[in-house]
């Protein structure tokens, strides 16, 4: 495992640099990240390399033992690049291009984009494939799909279009364009959705997302192949900037020999927004799901975030060591923190690094520290173990983009209904894999596959078979609407999995933010957003509303199938229903979980043949106290016993063997 920090060296005096990997050494750092965005120094003229600078940088890393991983520099086109091919710039949907300034102008589909990647990619790969201080490579940095409506993106979707359709008739059935008389008559008419109208047609919406969402992964892969290429021996990785996004991460990440993701838990710790405690374990567990297997962070937080948003809080005495803790309790075998100097200059001044703007050490730069040598402490336990978990949770960049192109009601947002059902498994103590909604489920006891809006018949015999065999499937309301192109499908909902629901949709209520209530196993429970009202075939009702005018009806159900059982969930549960549900679901298939850990407080377990590591986090500012399941445990620092009931401090971490 290694602990490092992201340096831009570029920004600095280089009389800073040889004092800098002297401190960074002394931290405890044994990795740095640089060059990405670098671009207008490597090549400060067309086809004029100069690594001189960077080879200075690497050299005195390399003196102090601190390996470099190389970020392709290609976010930021330099602005000789951009004035002379005028291609490179991504267009919007008012056909206005997006102009260089910030960053990331840049059109995957640009031929001078890859003509010049391709060059610069080659010249660093080839000059630092042998230096021994240089393991890896970083592409891009958070490439998403981007929403550009250039020349070269229109030709490009047609072909992606015909490619998929073969014929313009084809496209004319599956997209329904007869409605509103959007019918092509020939692929000329087909251009990008100009015009950003949110009522484009649902279907054209969503294929175009999913080109541009493509355009980005074949960027990705095109500049993997290079690396490759030149460096056999370097692993090739890329850095995701978080989710929700409309870039489909398993495609992105196809070619990449691992995941890393920018972490940057919130620091504010307010409210339930993207932002808030959850969201951050979510974010973790969703980035390990997308290769099934342990990543690293490639940046983590390490002071106030500002810049695109008035500055938040400082980190709380304890969390940024905390956080970084979290990450490896859920899969990271490396953390690298963004970034060691807080910049001086340029838009991002304000989002802090480990050293302030005036860069003496403090208190970020002392618990970091901290941070390092307890990595460094635990290294060998820690080092090839993994997570093991019984429950996989499906994620779905589709769904998530078919949602948003049509909002269901009021209050409905998949990725927060999704962040729910996560939430009531964490709070239970319970390790959930969040995976893809395609990938096959047979190794885990419970699988939980909400809201897939979009069907799809291969997914739907997986699902079946992993039932059949002996497993457990949650399934919720607004499932098996469409086909893959966007269109309502014809049957009573949910589907094709309505067979193995043993139900079917009679009708449903958009009910939005009015509060409706169901009785659960004789609870009284609350739900909201969306009403099915479930008509049982084969299933059992284990709960039925009790309100409206659909009181009385079938609200969440439970099937036998073959050796197993599906569950379906008629509506959005409160925190409270959800808890209740899946305490009943869990007993049934005898996974371990503790009623309600307190709020922030989360248990990971990562283990290998011969151990079982557990770690406890306390994310919050507040003392907790947590009692756990009777067994033998040791603290992995001291050996000392562990009991079951622990106290544990504002962003206390414990680690524990377990027997
Ligand atoms: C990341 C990005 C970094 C930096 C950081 C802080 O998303 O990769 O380059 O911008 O956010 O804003
Ligand atoms: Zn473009």
């Amino acid at each position: 495992m290694n602990v490092g920090v992201d340096y831009y060296p570029e920004h600095w005096d280089p009389a800073m640099w040889p004092a800098d990997a002297v401190e960074m050494k002394a931290a405890g750092i044994t990795l740095v990240r640089l060059a990405e965005f670098a671009w207008s120094r490597l090549e400060p003229q067309e086809d004029q390399f100069d690594f001189r600078w960077l080879d200075n940088a690497i050299a005195l890393f390399a003196a102090q033992r601190i390996n470099i991983i190389i970020g392709t520099p290609t976010a930021a086109p330099p602005n000789w690049l951009v004035e002379k091919y005028q291609d490179i710039l991504p267009v919007d949907h008012h056909k206005h291009p997006v102009y260089p300034g910030v960053r990331c102008h840049r059109c995957y589909n640009s031929p001078s984009l890859r003509r010049h990647a391709l060059n610069i990619i080659e010249a660093l790969t080839r000059h630092y494939v042998g230096h021994s201080a240089v393991i890896g490579w970083q592409t891009d940095n958070e490439i998403a799909a981007n929403d550009c409506h250039c020349e070269n993106c229109t030709r490009e979707f047609r072909s992606w279009l015909q490619r998929k359709y073969l014929t313009l008739e084809n496209l004319n059935q599956a997209w329904g364009t007869v409605v509103w008389s959007g019918e092509y008559s020939a692929w000329s008419q087909v251009t990008t959705p100009l015009g950003g109208s949110p009522h484009h047609n649902p279907s054209f919406v969503l294929d175009f997302q999913r080109f541009s969402s493509d355009s980005a992964a074949d960027f990705n892969r095109f500049q993997a192949e290079i690396i490759r290429k030149n460096c056999p021996r370097h692993f090739v990785t890329h850095n995701l900037w978080g989710y929700p996004v409309v870039t489909d991460y398993y495609r992105l990440f196809d070619p990449m020999d691992f995941v890393s993701v920018d972490y940057y838990p919130s620091t504010d710790l307010k409210d339930d927004t993207k932002a808030a405690i959850y969201h951050g374990a979510l974010t973790l567990d969703l980035t390990r799901g997308v290769k099934r297997k342990n990543f690293w962070v490639m940046e983590q937080l390490s002071g106030t975030p500002g810049c695109w948003n008035p500055m938040s809080r400082a980190p709380w005495p304890g969390m940024i060591r905390a956080h970084g803790w979290q990450s490896i309790s859920r899969g990271a075998d490396s953390i690298i923190h963004f970034r060691w100097r807080t910049a001086r200059a340029g838009a991002e001044q304000f989002w802090h690094g480990l050293l302030d703007s005036h860069g003496h050490p403090g208190r970020r730069l002392a618990e970091f520290k901290t941070f390092a040598s307890e990595v460094a402490q635990l290294n060998d336990l820690i080092s090839g173990t993994r997570l093991h978990n019984e429950v996989a949770l499906l994620f779905s960049h589709e769904q998530n983009n078919a949602f948003n192109i049509q909002p269901q009601s009021d209050g409905f947002d998949y990725f927060k209904n999704l962040k729910q059902l996560h939430q009531t498994l964490v709070r239970q103590g319970v390790g959930v894999d969040v995976i893809n909604w395609t990938e096959n489920v047979d190794d885990y006891t419970l699988v939980v596959a909400p809201f897939l809006f979009l069907e799809d018949a291969a997914v739907a015999l997986t699902l079946e078979n992993y039932v059949k065999g002996g497993g457990t499937l949650v399934l919720t309301t607004r499932t098996g609407v469409k086909n893959s192109f966007n269109v309502c499908q014809s049957d009573y909902l949910p589907g094709l999995l309505g067979g193995i629901g043993g139900i079917r949709v009679e009708e449903y209520d958009p009910v939005g933010f009015d509060k409706q209530k169901i009785l659960l196993f004789k609870d009284e429970i609350g739900c909201s957003q969306w009403c099915d009202i479930i008509m049982p075939i084969t299933a059992k009702t284990i709960g039925v509303y009790a309100s409206d005018f659909f009181s009385g009806r079938s609200a969440v159900t439970v099937n036998a199938v073959g050796k197993g059982s599906v569950y379906y969930i008629g509506s959005v549960l409160d925190d409270s229903g959800y808890r209740r549900l899946f305490a009943d679901i869990l007993r049934e298939c005898r996974i371990e979980f503790i009623d309600d850990l307190p709020a922030g407080v989360e248990l990971s377990v990562r283990c290998d043949k011969t151990k079982r590591l557990l770690f406890i986090l306390n994310l919050t500012k507040e003392q907790q106290s947590v009692s756990l399941p009777e067994r033998v445990r040791y603290d992995a620092f001291s050996g000392e016993a562990v009991l079951p009931t622990l106290s544990l401090g504002p962003f206390e971490v414990r680690i524990v063997l377990e027997e």
